[in-house]
């Protein structure tokens, strides 16, 4: 197996998949996976089995969703716009369509016969996974957020007139916190409660970004809070999980090509943050390298005292600021040694490109038997397929 590449642990994504069946049975909730996240055919194939259909941001998304899901299954589509080309497409493979402003409920809501309508709102309240994160490009209700109707665009007669009956909040980001999870909701239902309250919202989507397969959280506390706020109003509960479902089982395994010394050592990998982790420059976060801890993630004593050996992990292409950035391990790297990038499912295959011309990661499933399939390969072909 040549590096870069990724790795899928099935054990592990059946061990988050039965943490989702036991939501869907105990919540009495509805879980749509977010196909922004992760969009691989085989392993999608996997996840549908345990999951009530998808929630969908792109045309594309929703069209494939069709094509890979069971008749029945819910496909709850969700664009920050609508356009008039796609909208023909997402109206004709969705269950649900949810929209950002009412401008766009005015425009298209007569267009969708047979289509569930909602919409999503900014409550201006977040649950964030670190508070660094608050107020960031991932935080969604941070000032002048383009993403759903913020509290003084919540005309109950706007709802009325257009047979509103869904909405989305969708407020969490990578939270692993049940308490801040259940606090942030109260928020919310103070702040839609008069909506909440007509007996027209039939459905309600608490978005994604809960990390409930994080080891030790409390699932019956949380299955409870989520059964009780369904009933409360009367409403189906969707939940929208990407990171939680497919994040833990990936690795991403890369091998020092390089180790260069400007001040600090940096050792260069052949993977890239640009191309193919690239929300580890978008967002303040650094990601868990395994035998490692991250200089941003970890307390500063822990970080001195975790081993000598510091470097800036550094990327292939020729940008200056393709690097993971800085870690310590207890022994120094060394020419042709692996460094293996773990929780790496989400938001990174889905993105990766062909940025300086570099390979993709070629993407490998371990069986729970042990044995590894090499599930998606890439090449030259596949590159001058992307420049033609
Ligand atoms: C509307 C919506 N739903 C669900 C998700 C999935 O979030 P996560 O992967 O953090 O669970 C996202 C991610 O940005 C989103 O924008």
């Amino acid at each position: 197996m040549e590096t870069p590449y990724f790795i899928c642990d099935e054990h592990q994504l059946s061990r988050n998949l039965e943490i989702v069946d036991t939501i869907r049975h105990q919540a009495g909730c509805k879980v749509l996976f977010a196909t922004k996240s992760f969009a691989l055919n085989s392993i999608l194939k996997i996840i549908y089995q345990h999951t009530d259909g998808v929630v969908t941001s792109g045309a594309y998304e929703a069209m494939h969703a069709f094509d890979l899901l069971d008749l029945g299954k819910y496909v709850v589509s969700y664009s920050p716009g609508f356009s008039d080309r796609d909208f023909q497409n997402f109206a004709k493979y969705s269950s649900h369509l949810i929209f950002n402003s009412w401008s766009q409920v005015f425009r298209y809501r007569d267009q969708m016969p047979g289509v569930k309508a909602g919409v999503r709102i900014n409550p201006q309240v977040s649950a964030m996974r670190t508070p660094r994160h608050y107020g960031g490009l991932s935080d969604y209700s941070r000032q002048y957020s383009r993403l759903g109707l913020p509290p003084d665009q919540l005309d109950i007669n706007a709802f009325l007139d257009h047979d509103i009956e869904g909405l989305m909040l969708h407020v969490n980001c990578e939270n692993p916190d049940f308490e801040l999870f259940q606090a942030t909701l109260r928020k919310c239902e103070i702040i839609c409660q008069n909506l909440l309250n007509l007996p027209q919202i039939k459905w309600v989507s608490l978005g994604g970004g809960i990390s409930y397969t994080a080891p030790g959280y409390p699932i019956e506390a949380f299955c409870q809070v989520v059964k009780e706020f369904g009933n409360a109003y009367q409403v189906e509960v969707f939940l929208e999980p990407g990171h939680a479902v497919i994040s833990s089982p990936f690795q991403l395994v890369a091998s020092v090509v390089d180790i260069v010394e400007n001040e600090m050592k940096t050792a260069i990998l052949d993977t890239s943050a640009e191309a193919h982790l690239p929300d580890a420059l978008l967002y303040p976060t650094e990601w868990s390298v395994q035998n490692a801890v991250t200089k941003l993630e970890t307390p500063p004593q822990e970080y001195r005292d975790y081993g000598p050996y510091e470097y800036i992990l550094g990327g292939l292409t020729c940008l200056s600021g393709d690097v993971f950035g800085t870690y310590r391990f207890k022994s120094p790297l060394n020419i042709g040694d692996p460094v293996v990038f773990v929780n790496t499912g989400d938001y990174s295959m889905v993105k990766n490109s062909f940025y300086n011309g570099i390979k993709k990661p070629d993407i490998y499933l371990e069986r729970v038997d042990g044995k590894i399939e090499l599930i998606r390969e890439y090449s030259y072909s596949d590159y001058l397929t992307h420049v033609s």
